[in-house]
This record gives structure tokens, C-alpha cells and sequence, in this order.
């Protein structure tokens, strides 16, 4: 797990060793009952390391969590490439090692997520889920940090902020409120795609293992001879999809709100392994004006009539966490972490995030996030940066001089790297402004999707949707039908009718719930994005 030969000595020992309880200095411990007092009913004394030692880490075993993705679920597993995407040698878009031969193995970490509510809430809310996949490639690692649904609800990274605010609790209430949810939602009508999705059925993904995945934004292979395209990555389960109805979801979350951590570990337990196929969608790396959406516009499908699927690999998960904490909870992804072959393209969202991981990483996990087993590269590591909180190891090889800690030098030290294959360098030009994208089609694609949907799925997309929009301000409600009618004639009639008789809104605060006795019970808890 680590390139540190100390720490293979001490997990090593620790597991040959007999039982023995120990304090963190190794000392033995042979009273863990009882403090040290003065006589057997007290005072305490302070010069007490093991008990100090004991609840002062009691006291620290938290750290910050996630400020979204706080809750879920993580596997250990491989993928393994198909040397080829659809019918080309796949060397004909990417360099990237990992994709190049048949039957390559490359391990992985996997975490799935609900977005919105902290660590241990239900795993049955309305929500999109995360899907993040650490792949440790012979290069260094890749990370693949995507959801559940293929779009998303904002275009520009300024929003996030807002957005997440909006749908988190309310910071006077602490309760979450739809008609906050809503608010913004209306306000922003290119989230208008997305929540059609996340109020269907496909806003609560029956578990885990019964869901697609996406990397949403739009990034860029590189071929050996520096030439890109665009790229989207879609992960495909085997085994099926599966998703649930408000009320499906209503009851197992009456009996149990951990069920997806559950499912996905004794599915894993039983050898019963999950499998995902990894697809890619290419456009060439360009602006398209043909289409009437931009390829960079992350609440855009890319219609797969027009950009077929394209397998390049699988990937299996068969082995659970041993311990959640120093894993599942400390595992840090990003979307800066690429490999070469792999790049960004100019989506907005994307560079924003790029920024925001590794950020909050160095605060969430701490500076050296990077030198937990979890987080570390599983190939040789050699930087010059050292020091920060818990520092674990040196990075650099003993053979390098250790009195040189800098480059360049001519007294030895560590050295550049060679390119390996020709450097992709794309010319940009343009006037530094703050505009929104053209081709900004904010409901055509919501109408599309809800036209696809079955008609199960666009029963409960209305009756979901009608439960939280009659607790809202009418012009909210307005609005909101506004964008449906816009997207569809029938989704807005549907959506106005349902609302038609339903209570008017207008006062401040309307938490989630049967507050106006409206609703059956099964639709009283709506959305949890
Ligand atoms: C987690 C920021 C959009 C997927 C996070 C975290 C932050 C963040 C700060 C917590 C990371 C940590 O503590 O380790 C942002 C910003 C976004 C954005 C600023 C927009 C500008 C998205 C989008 C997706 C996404 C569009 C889907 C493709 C995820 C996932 C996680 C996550 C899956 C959880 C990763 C894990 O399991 O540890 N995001 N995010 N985010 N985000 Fe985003």
C-alpha cells in the first residue's frame, strides 16, 4: 500500500505480535478499566498518559467531512482494458498505458455517495449519487470522480457554492426546505434538465451496484502524436439498472438507511462481484456550431444516436474496505488527477472543480493527504516538497543525496522527466469575460428525456414533483411550470393541473414533510440533493 518500509515493518509486527494491548507508544497497557486516582474513590491525576493518550485521541477521531458526498460506501477491485474502443485500437485517441493492451490490469478504489446530507443519512433520499473511481495506473494515479446521472444542474463552477446552499438545510432551521431547493432551481433554468431526472424514479437509484456512472464532464484523450479529441466516460453496471419509486424507497428507509453500504458489502462478501463496463462518447476537439448544444455544457446528454458508446474496458470490485476510516473516509479524489494521455478540456465546470478537490482535501484530510496508503500512488514517488503536518515519509529514494531537496542542481538531486510522447499544445485567443455560454438550450433535452421516460416514470416524475412544488411560493410554482411547459406541452399541463388544487405557498419556511396534510406519507420526503 506504500512505498515506506517502516510501515510494512510495523503492520508487520503488529500482526505476528500476541494480543497484547498497547498505548500508541508501545508501552503495554494493564489496566484499561480504571484511571489512576488517589486512593480507589479519587482524585484523578494528570501525569496519566494511557488514559490522556486514550481520550485525547478519543476526542480527535473526527475529521472534517466531505462539504458534499459525506455519505457512502467504498470497494477495492481492478479494471481490466480491452486494448481497443468499438472496433479502433484505442492508441488511436489516447496514450494513456492503461487503456493500451488487451487484458491489462490496472487496480482501483471505488466510493459511492449521496450528495447533500452528512455521514450517516439515509441511503434512500432523492439525491444524485457519486461515483468515484481512483484507478493506480502504472503512471501515477487517475481519477475518475463522476455520478450516477450523466448530466448536471449547474454549467459554471461559480454556482456550486450557491447551489449547495440552496439545497442543504436551512441555515436558520437546520431542516431542508423544497422551496429553497426550488428557488434556485427556477432561477437557474439550466438545472431544469437535471431535475427532471432527479425527481423520476432515477433520482433514487435502488443500491448502489444497480446504477450507471458518469464522468458528466467533458475532458480530452491525447494520441502519441499530440492530436486531442473530446471525450465523455460512462460506466455501464451488468448488473442492470435498477431504481425505485418514492414509495419503494419510503419503505425501506422506515426499516433500514443503510441499505446501499449493505448491499455493496455483502454482495462483495458472498463473491458475488460487481461489474461495471467502461464507454466512451468522442466528439473531435472542436465547437461544433452544428450541434444546438455545446459539447462543454455539462447539462447536455451527447445524443448516443449521433455518438455511440464505445466499450474500452471493465472494471470488477471484489474486495471490501478492511477498516472504513483509514479508506473509505480518508480516500481523496479529484478531477485534476490525470495520467498522461488524458486532459481537460475547457468545460467550466471541470476547471472549477480541478481547483476545489485538492483544496479541500489539504484542509479536510491535511496537507500530506497525499501520503496516506489509500491516497498514495502505488509506483515510486519522488518530490522535493516536505514538511506539513503529519509528514509521514521522505518521498524521494535513499540513494539520492538528501542534503539536496531542490532542482536544479549539478550536486545530484532529482531530475525532469522525459515527455512521453509529443505534447498537446492547443492555441487559445479569446477576450477575458464573464458570459455565459451560447447554445445555452436550457429545456429542449428536459423535454427529450421526459418524452424517453416510461410511463411509469413520468407518473411519479409529476407526483413527486407536484408534492414539493405545492409547498413553494406561487412564483416558484410558476416558474417552474414555465420550464416544463416550455420543455414539453404535456409535462406543463401535467405539472400545472397537479398543482391546480393544491394549497398556495407563500410563507418563508416549509420544511419537508406532510406540514400542509397534502400528500400521501409515502411522498412526504421528497428531495435530498
Ligand atoms: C465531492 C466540489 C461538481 C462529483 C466534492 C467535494 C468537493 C466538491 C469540495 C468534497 C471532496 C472531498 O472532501 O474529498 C465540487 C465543485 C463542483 C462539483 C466545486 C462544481 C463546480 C461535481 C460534479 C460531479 C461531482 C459535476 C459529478 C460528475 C463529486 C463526487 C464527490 C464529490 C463523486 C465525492 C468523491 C468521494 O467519494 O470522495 N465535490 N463538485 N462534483 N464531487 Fe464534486
Amino acid at each position: 500500500m506504500t512505498n515506506d518500509p517502516s510501515y510494512r515493518d510495523n503492520q508487520k509486527s503488529n500482526t505476528e505480535d500476541n494480543n497484547t494491548l498497547t498505548n500508541r507508544q508501545g508501552h503495554p497497557v494493564t489496566n484499561n478499566q480504571n484511571i489512576r486516582t488517589v486512593g480507589n474513590r479519587g482524585p484523578a491525576t494528570l501525569e496519566n498518559y494511557d488514559f490522556i493518550e486514550k481520550i485525547s485521541h478519543f476526542d480527535r477521531e473526527r475529521i472534517p467531512e466531505r462539504v458534499v458526498h459525506a455519505r457512502g460506501a467504498g470497494a477495492h477491485g481492478y479494471f481490466e482494458a480491452y486494448g481497443t474502443v468499438g472496433n479502433e485500437p484505442v492508441s488511436k485517441y489516447t496514450r494513456a498505458k492503461l487503456f493500451q493492451e488487451k487484458g491489462k490490469q490496472t487496480p482501483v478504489f471505488v466510493r459511492f455517495s449521496s450528495v447533500i446530507h452528512g455521514g450517516h443519512s439515509p441511503e434512500t433520499l432523492r439525491d444524485p449519487r457519486g461515483f468515484a473511481v481512483k484507478f493506480y495506473t502504472e503512471d501515477g494515479n487517475w481519477d475518475l470522480v463522476g455520478n450516477n446521472l450523466k448530466i448536471f444542474f449547474i454549467r459554471d463552477a461559480i454556482k456550486f457554492p450557491d447551489m449547495i446552499h440552496a439545497f442543504k438545510p436551512d441555515p436558520v432551521t437546520n431542516i431542508q426546505d423544497a422551496e429553497r431547493f426550488f428557488d434556485f432551481c427556477a432561477s437557474s433554468p439550466e438545472s431544469f434538465h437535471m431535475v427532471t431526472f432527479v425527481y423520476s424514479p432515477w433520482g433514487i437509484p435502488a443500491n448502489y451496484r444497480m446504477m450507471q456512472g458518469s464522468g458528466v464532464n467533458t475532458y480530452k484523450w491525447v494520441n502519441s502524436d499530440g492530436q486531442a479529441v473530446l471525450v465523455k466516460y460512462h460506466w455501464e453496471p451488468k448488473q442492470g439498472i435498477k431504481n425505485l419509486t418514492q414509495k419503494e424507497a419510503s419503505e425501506i428507509q422506515a426499516t433500514n438507511f443503510n441499505h446501499a453500504t449493505q448491499d455493496l458489502y455483502q454482495a462483495i462478501e458472498r463473491s458475488d462481484y460487481p461489474e461495471w463496463e467502461l464507454l466512451v462518447q468522442i466528439l473531435s476537439d472542436d465547437e461544433h456550431p452544428e450541434l444546438d448544444f455545446d459539447p462543454l455544457d455539462d447539462t447536455k446528454l451527447w445524443p448516443e444516436d449521433q455518438f455511440p458508446w464505445l466499450p474500452v474496458g471493465k472494471m470488477i470490485l471484489n474486495r471490501n474496505p478492511v477498516n472504513y476510516f483509514t479508506e473509505v473516509e480518508q480516500v481523496a479524489f479529484g478531477t485534476g488527477v490525470l495520467v498522461d494521455g488524458l486532459d481537460f478540456s475547457d468545460d467550466k465546470m471541470l476547471q472549477g472543480r480541478t481547483f476545489s478537490y485538492s483544496d479541500t482535501q489539504r484542509h479536510r484530510v491535511g496537507a500530506n493527504y497525499l501520503q496516506l496508503p489509500i491516497n498514495a500512488p502505488k509506483k515510486r514517488v519522488a518530490t522535493n516538497q516536505s514538511g506539513g503536518q503529519m509528514e509521514y515519509y521522505v518521498d524521494r529514494s535513499p540513494s539520492h543525496n538528501p542534503h539536496i531537496n531542490y532542482e536544479p542542481s549539478l550536486l545530484g538531486g532529482l531530475v525532469e522527466a522525459q515527455q512521453a510522447g509529443k505534447e498537446y499544445t492547443p492555441l487559445i485567443e479569446g477576450r477575458l469575460v464573464r458570459q455565459s455560454i451560447d447554445r445555452s438550450n436550457n429545456t429542449q433535452q428536459a423535454g427529450d428525456t421526459y418524452r424517453r421516460f416510461k410511463d411509469w416514470e413520468r407518473d411519479e416524475l409529476i407526483s413527486n414533483l407536484v408534492g414539493d412544488l405545492s409547498r413553494c411560493d406561487v412564483r416558484i410554482r410558476d416558474a417552474m411550470i414555465a420550464l416544463a411547459a416550455e420543455a414539453d406541452e404535456e409535462y406543463g399541463r401535467r405539472l400545472r393541473e397537479g398543482l391546480k388544487n393544491s394549497p398556495k405557498g407563500g410563507s418563508s419556511q416549509k420544511p419537508l414533510g406532510n406540514k400542509n396534510g397534502d400528500q400521501a406519507p409515502d411522498k412526504a420526503v421528497n428531495i435530498a440533493h
